[in-house]
């Protein structure tokens, strides 16, 4: 019998979402029922609303999440009933030829479940990532479920589900930050100071943050900015260098994902530096860079999915990061919302007023 619940639905493309009866089925063969205890609003669930990912309405939204296992289906032994997880949505195949030769976080075959979770007339529901969760219970994949110590709080686990391993990761794992480098991150949202929080973690000796908004870069200092660029009112590139002894920053991350942002991160790095694209473009979006400066410059160009986390040795770890008082992750947390409030937190989202609002069921 499949489980009758309620989730947060976009229907149609820049439509306010709704919340809407879903039909959730049993676990299946390599799927996992998951109680959904608290879910992060996250700006791809905006993008998803406004039809920036793609056009497969109805989309079933939320997808950084935390919450106990229900059930699982037949041939399942990684995780059991009772288990509290963080939900994944790069649960890696292991066969792929990115997993064989041994860099997993780039698998080009990652699992969701199987099963589809529908509207009470039937419409299959897409859901955000391959995860959906502003809703009570979702079903995954059992991969995309993480295992962490029960006693973190779910409104802060959850957040690693998504953006707070995304900037993490795009520092760390992507951008490679290590002890006394210099770091600049444009766009202080949660992704972005996570990114921040990050290369504190790793080391970082001088970190910039670039916001529009004085209330993020307030928030940056708190999370480890060393300095702060308003770009509404400085130059982005010749700020960014005057703070490195004039020559860019070692790793310079667009946590925006604009040509104008992408641009700054460019020419604000020094040469051989690395530039960290984790802001998600909408397929609009073109950029014309001099070939010469991309050659000249030197250094990487990377893009950054998921912070190249394996969620089994980063979600973990992050944990114990908290616990030890080493990573704030509650500081990311600016209010606990309700299931139907999720369209207000986008409202918020929009004017800065948050960093992470989350559905707390
Ligand atoms: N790569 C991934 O795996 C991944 C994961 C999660 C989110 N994301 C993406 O990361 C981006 C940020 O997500 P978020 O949840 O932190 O969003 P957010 O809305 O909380 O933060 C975006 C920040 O950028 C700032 N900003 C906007 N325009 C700017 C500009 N021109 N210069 C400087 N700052 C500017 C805003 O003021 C805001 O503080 C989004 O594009 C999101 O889709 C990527
Ligand atoms: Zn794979
Ligand atoms: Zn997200």
């Amino acid at each position: 019998m499949p489980h009758e619940v309620h989730g947060v639905v976009a229907r149609s493309k820049g439509q306010p979402v709704s919340l809407e009866t879903v039909l959730v089925p049993d676990p299946g063969p390599g799927e996992a029922l998951v109680q959904v205890q608290a879910c992060g609003v996250c700006h791809t669930d905006l993008h998803y609303r406004d039809g920036g990912i793609n056009d497969d309405f109805p989309f079933l939204l939320g997808h950084e999440a935390a919450g106990v296992v229900e059930a699982v289906g037949d041939g399942v032994t990684d995780v059991a009933p009772g288990d509290f997880v963080v939900m994944n949505w790069r649960a890696v195949c292991g066969r792929c030829r990115a997993c064989r030769k041994g860099t997993p976080w780039y698998c080009f075959d990652t699992h969701n479940a199987t099963q589809p979770m529908t509207l009470a007339d039937g419409t299959e529901l897409s859901p955000a990532l391959g995860i959906g969760a502003f809703i009570e219970k979702t079903l995954v994949a059992s991969g995309q479920c993480t295992k962490v110590d029960p006693s973190a709080p779910a409104a802060a686990a959850g957040l690693l589900g998504c953006g707070v391993m995304a900037g993490f990761g795009a520092a760390v794992n992507t951008g490679g930050v290590g002890r006394g480098d210099s770091v600049a991150v444009i766009g202080c949202g949660g992704v972005g100071n996570a990114a921040i929080a990050g290369a504190r973690v790793a080391g970082a000796t001088t970190i910039i943050g670039v916001d529009v908004d004085e209330r993020k870069l307030a928030w940056s200092r708190d999370f480890g900015a060393t300095h702060t660029v308003n770009a509404k009112d400085q130059d982005v590139v010749e700020t960014i260098r005057a703070l490195t002894g004039g020559f860019g920053a070692d790793v310079v991350i667009d946590a925006v994902g604009r040509p104008e942002t992408y641009e700054q991160a460019f020419y604000a790095r020094d040469l051989a530096g690395t530039v960290v694209l984790v802001g998600v473009p909408t397929p609009d979006l073109q950029l014309t860079l001099p070939m010469i400066e991309m050659f000249g410059r030197g250094g990487a160009l990377k893009s950054s999915w998921y912070g190249d986390c394996l969620p089994s040795r980063d979600f973990p770890m992050l944990v114990d990061l908290y616990q030890q008082g080493r990573f704030d992750l509650d500081r990311f947390v600016s209010e606990t919302i309700g299931i139907g409030d999720v369209e207000k937190a986008f409202e918020k989202m929009h004017r800065g007023e948050v960093l992470r609002s989350v559905v707390v069921l």
